[in-house]
């Protein structure tokens, strides 16, 4: 790697305890439903997203999970100011970005950039590689030292590609290195955040921990913040020292990456960290702590009342439909883990490493790390 694009060390710790770079709270994306012929009006929402809490602190990767559906890339658009929101509000190193026009977020918007999921698409496929990673340095009127084209080729070189590839178009490139391409391009304007929706989840299973090494490479050593969404925990386990788990729209419990895995409180991501299908939900039996959640996530236009979880949950009680859990701390965690159920410790889910999935590609960089 080319010592000249190595950024700044981040100031802060990199551990929960960072200095804040980006925080949001309350943020709400509600899309309109219209209906009604032959005056169409608002008959409804998707409430998408409804009240997001969330912190990324300076160089720190927080993952961001949870089933389909349920608001991550929403999520990562609105922080990423591609989407406006409903309600709340999104601070990046301490300024209101919340409602900041083009004009007011210029200066921001280069420091904050998105990965997408679909390395095929994202892609403009009448460019060459050279031109889709200088053309954000263009476009904000970037000159760096020594030339955009020779800066080009650096970043290439950075990403694990071959700097002579620059005039090559996108067909050319495999899907992992076509995501290595969105990499350098998200890289080219020195972001301080990335927000990753899914980045490997449309690569080969083979590939997909190359991609993850690489990310993790460009996190640690040029100190760049991560906001990582996967729908599985296996991924992010690797890559976020923070996690947070969403579930229709709302983030149910967050905390240190070992305090989540090790101590779930939130039923939800006790779910998605077991993961033995067909085993009864019987307190009483050995393989209590397997649990298969059934049924699908109810739709986010009518969602549940109280905790939007009772629908699917074992251990819901009447309070669960009357009255939403806050997402507080619960005591006996570790500070910094905050879960929303009325009903945490009842009964105690442990989290066995025989309960958790990993996929072949990260089973292997797993071994790889050891
Ligand atoms: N532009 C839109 N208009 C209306 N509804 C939308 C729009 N974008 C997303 N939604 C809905 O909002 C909800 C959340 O979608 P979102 O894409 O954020 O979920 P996700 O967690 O990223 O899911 P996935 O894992 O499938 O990518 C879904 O019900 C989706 O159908
Ligand atoms: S609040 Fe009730 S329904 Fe929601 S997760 Fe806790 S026990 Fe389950
Ligand atoms: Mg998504």
């Amino acid at each position: 790697m080319s010592d000249k694009l190595t950024l700044p060390k981040p100031q802060g710790p990199v551990d929960g305890a960072a200095e804040t770079l980006l925080s949001v709270e309350g943020l709400t994306k509600h899309f309109p439903i219209y209906g009604g012929f032959p005056i169409k009006r608002k008959v409804g929402a998707v409430q998408a997203v409804d009240g997001v809490d969330l912190t990324v602190g300076v160089g720190e990767s927080v993952g961001l999970v949870g089933e389909s559906g349920c608001g991550k890339s929403t999520t990562g658009r609105l922080i990423t100011r591609l989407l406006e929101p409903t309600a709340g509000k999104v601070t990046y190193a301490g300024q209101d970005i919340t409602h900041a026009s083009r004009r007011q977020m210029a200066p921001v918007r280069s420091e904050i950039q998105m990965i997408f999921q679909d390395p095929y698409s994202s892609l403009n496929p009448r460019q060459t590689v050279g031109t889709i990673i200088k053309s954000p340095m263009e476009v904000n009127g970037i000159n760096p030292k020594g030339g955009v084209e020779n800066r080009v080729r650096e970043l290439l070189e950075l990403v694990g590609l071959n700097p002579e590839h620059y005039n090559r178009f996108p067909h050319e490139f495999s899907g992992g290195q076509r995501q290595r391409i969105g990499v350098a391009r998200a890289l080219s304007l020195n972001p301080k955040l990335i927000v990753a929706d899914e980045p490997v989840s449309a690569l080969d299973v083979s590939i997909q921990a190359q991609v993850v090494n690489l990310l993790q490479k460009v996190q640690e050593e040029m100190g760049i913040a991560f906001l990582f969404i996967a729908h599985d925990l296996a991924i992010v386990r690797h890559f976020s020292q923070r996690l947070a788990v969403m579930y229709l729209g709302k983030v149910v419990e967050v905390g240190d990456r070992d305090s989540i895995y090790n101590r779930p409180r939130h039923p939800y991501t006790h779910a998605l960290l077991s993961a033995v299908p067909e085993v009864a939900l019987d307190d009483e039996t050995e393989d209590r702590e397997r649990i298969r959640l059934s049924g699908d996530v109810p739709s986010p236009i009518h969602p549940p009342s109280g905790c939007r979880f009772r629908t699917r949950c074992w251990k819901a009680q009447d309070k669960c439909a009357t009255s939403e859990p806050p997402l507080v701390q619960i005591s006996g965690n570790r500070e910094n883990h905050l879960t929303a159920c009325h009903f945490p410790e009842d009964p105690t889910t442990e989290a066995r490493d025989a309960d958790i999935v990993l996929d072949p590609a990260l089973a292997a960089l797993e071994k790889e790390g050891e």
